[in-house]
């Protein structure tokens, strides 16, 4: 240990704090992010170029979810002042005596960062974010990043590698889960609700972490669903369907942003200075830092555009990316690099000073273990009122698929047949990238949610999620026979979504099938409960059972949250943020598709020659908005303040909305347009406006929407984002597959 090194550097430091602080007070001109950049300035003047190449370097501590530790030495490491971040180690005690080695033993005790995946909760679980997405609740979404980032922020913790703010098409790759589904106008809400939520007003308050928007891009059009493959795609598409949740990230002020494997148009985007350079920091201005995905500096090589992993580490960090997660290609070849002058140490001190700048901001040069507190960790952890959200978030989350005859709500008189793999589970229920969730004790299953709620039933589990062992078929058929009602808790396991987890079947997996064809012989009705991260092929289910309850993987309270469901509790109100195709031939299949020379509606077109399947209809099983309610609502005929829209101006549009059923329900009211012609051809309809409303039965309400001539914009066929003159069709109503009922002119 260097302390007379510590003393020097930390004299300097308090020493320009104190100059700082009393210009402030003088002149008051100097502001505070001015004295961030001096001190900064002090710092990399006193850094060797080993300790600046040791800030861009991140190693994960222990084994966790997405590979093994690479580099068994990195206390080594930390020791040498070579590693400017860890992720994967948590816990007060733990992090706090990791800081103290960077803090005391190195020669310039440069605080680290401590990253982790806080993707939907910490040890309190929420729904997975596609299933959160359906609530459509942003305030929701806001909340529980926020308690996320509390709870983490307890046990040490500065960033977590969240919101995942990719759109994706396709319900075979595993990572639509993790998203906030396939549309750009409300994934780009999502993602701002869900960094404020992170981050809250200031990174310095302890109860916050910093966000990280992923997978920067295009992540979710890997080709054929497969996770890694290449993405290959038109400007215009990556402008106007990929890059604005990534956008907005930035307009609520995230801190970093994470490349993606992929390749994009032949670049990968680890390598890609279009996305890092031209968009990211000239086009958009971001001043945060840019760190790699797990390895994907060294991926270049097998990606064929490197030629070793010196080079890869060149490219990389020339076109923008500050820090490299796990690869160590910074650490082990950038000193070659800048002595070859193939990386200027100009490139290298931006780098180290958008990371600097963010410890800073995060307040750890003041206390390098403000987020070290066990005693916040025993308090924060799990709090009740965690909980209670967890429950809430689960509730509002769920999709009513199906209700036939009104099957559900469940008659609390009834006895019930619980069935399925998933009934009494607690381990995949908080679902896939569940941080430091609990996957037994803490968590609640339905089956316990039933004796919570004192309901009357019986239970069989039937069969597993995967596997071909019939011998619980007897008991689950012998208890359904027996029973009014049959609940099946079914779906995949949490494995089957995330992360390297993509599917050529969307069918439920295993033989659910055939004990769902078998408990149907039974004549009981069936209300079919899903836990699944991506859309389900449900055609088969949905001819055969009574209800289905999309539960999605709901989380630690999921349990009481689906019994409320069932038994009326709470109306559900979910609506579907991704398109459930009918079989897996459809896909990619989403709501605002292309219309197509010969749509299938085409006037006098011959009724083979458009473009269909001669298999399946075009539409799918349940499109986009999708979502039944307990009660039902009716739409009135939408009323335009104007029929002509002209540039900076703007339309109200008012529907009303009237709860015709005998419960009280929450409804989320859409707005979509159809653009007739363009430049460049337009989706056959686009969601620019959404208000979720609550009714008592018999209530109305008005919804007002405003159109201004920004909600028509899109990319030209010069790549400009302008608006263009013509005609254009709306209709406001609960679900994307209405009719349109109004249009008017943009001049
Ligand atoms: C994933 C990222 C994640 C990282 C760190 C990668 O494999 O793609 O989303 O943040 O691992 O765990």
């Amino acid at each position: 240990m260097k302390n007379s090194n510590i003393y020097i550097f930390t004299a300097l430091l308090s020493a320009l704090f104190f100059s700082c602080n009393n210009a402030n007070t003088k002149t008051s001109v100097v502001k505070s992010d001015d004295i961030i950049e001096q001190k900064i300035d002090s710092i990399i003047a006193l850094m060797t170029v080993d300790e600046k190449i040791g800030q861009t370097v991140l190693y994960s501590s222990i084994e966790d979810i997405t590979g093994p530790v690479l580099d068994k030495n990195y206390t080594t490491y930390l020791k040498n002042g070579q590693m400017g971040a860890i992720f994967n180690a948590t816990g007060s005690a733990f992090t706090r005596k990791l800081q103290k080695i960077a803090v005391e033993e190195t020669r310039l005790g440069i605080p680290l960062i401590f990253g982790y995946d806080v993707i939907h909760g910490y040890k309190t679980i929420f729904p997975i974010p596609m299933g959160e997405a359906s609530s459509w609740d942003l305030e929701l979404m806001k909340k529980t990043a926020s308690i996320a980032a509390k709870e983490a922020a307890a046990e040490g913790l500065h960033w977590t590698f969240a919101p995942m703010v990719d759109i994706s098409r396709d319900p075979r790759w595993g990572r639509i889960a993790e998203g906030a589904g396939e549309d750009t106008y409300l994934g780009s809400l999502i993602a701002k609700a869900r960094v404020e939520g992170f981050q809250g007003k200031n990174l310095a308050d302890k109860h916050t972490v910093l966000a990280c928007a992923k997978h920067y891009a295009a992540y979710g059009a890997a080709q054929a669903g497969r996770d890694y493959h290449t993405v290959d795609m038109s400007l215009n598409t990556l402008k106007e369907v990929y890059l604005p949740p990534f956008k907005a990230a930035i307009d609520a002020d995230v801190a970093t942003f994470m490349t993606a494997f992929n390749e994009l148009n032949g670049v990968p985007a680890t390598g890609n200075s279009f996305l890092l350079k031209d968009i990211l920091r000239d086009e958009w201005k971001f001043n945060g830092f840019v760190v790699t995905d797990y390895t994907s500096i060294n991926e270049m090589v097998p990606h064929g555009f490197a030629e070793d992993l010196k080079h890869a580490g060149e490219l990389a960090m020339n076109a923008g990316v500050d820090m490299d997660m796990q690869g160590g290609v910074y650490k082990n070849h950038m000193k070659a690099s800048i002595e070859e002058n193939k990386i200027k140490i100009s490139r290298l001190d931006e780098a180290v000073r958008d990371i600097l700048r963010l410890k800073f901001k995060l307040g750890l040069f003041e206390d390098p273990y403000k987020y070290c507190n066990e005693a916040d960790e025993a308090n924060i952890i799990l709090h009740k009122d965690h909980l209670e959200v967890s429950r809430e978030a689960a509730r509002k989350s769920i999709v009513l698929l199906k209700n036939e005859n009104n099957v559900l709500p469940l008659d609390a008189s009834k006895k019930v047949a619980l069935i399925g793999p998933l009934a009494d589970d607690q381990f995949h229920i908080i679902g896939n990238w569940a941080a430091k969730g609990d996957r037994d004790g803490i968590a609640v299953s339905v089956k316990e949610g039933f004796e919570a709620q004192n309901k009357a039933f019986s239970y069989a589990k039937g069969c597993d999620i995967e596997g071909g062992d019939t011998a619980n078929f007897n008991e689950a058929i012998k208890i359904a026979k027996t029973s009014d009602v049959v609940v099946m808790v079914m779906g995949e396991s949490e494995r089957m979504s995330g992360e390297a987890a993509s599917r050529t079947d969307l069918k439920l997996p295993g033989l659910q099938q055939q004990l769902i064809a078998e408990i149907k012989k039974t004549g009981t009705p069936i209300v079919l409960v899903l836990y699944n991260g991506r859309p389900l092929n449900l055609t088969y289910e949905n001819q055969t059972v009574d209800a289905i309850v999309e539960a999605w993987f709901p989380g630690t309270d999921g349990g009481h949250a689906v019994t409320d469901v069932l038994y009326g509790d709470y109306n559900p109100s979910g609506k579907l943020t991704v398109t459930f195709p009918r079989n897996v031939g459809q896909v990619p299949i989403h709501y605002n598709m292309k219309r197509t020379g010969r749509p299938e509606d085409l006037e006098g077109a011959h009724s083979r020659y458009v473009s269909k399947y001669i298999d399946v209809e075009n539409s799918p099983l349940f499109p986009f908005g999708y979502g039944l309610s307990y009660t039902t609502f009716e739409y009135g005929e939408p009323q335009l303040s104007s029929n002509t829209l002209s540039n900076n101006g703007s339309i109200t549009v008012k529907t009303t909305v009237t709860n015709t059923g005998n419960v009280a329900g929450e409804e989320v009211v859409q707005l979509y347009i159809k653009d007739r012609f363009g430049s460049v051809t337009r989706p056959v309809k686009e969601l620019k406006g959404f208000k979720k409303i609550t009714l008592e039965k018999g209530a109305s309400t008005t919804v007002e929407f405003t159109i201004t001539s920004e909600d028509l914009k899109f990319y030209n066929n010069k790549l400009e984002f302008a608006n263009e003159t013509g005609d254009y069709d709306l209709f406001v109503a609960g679900s994307s597959d209405a009719n349109f009922t109004s249009s008017f002119t943009y001049k």
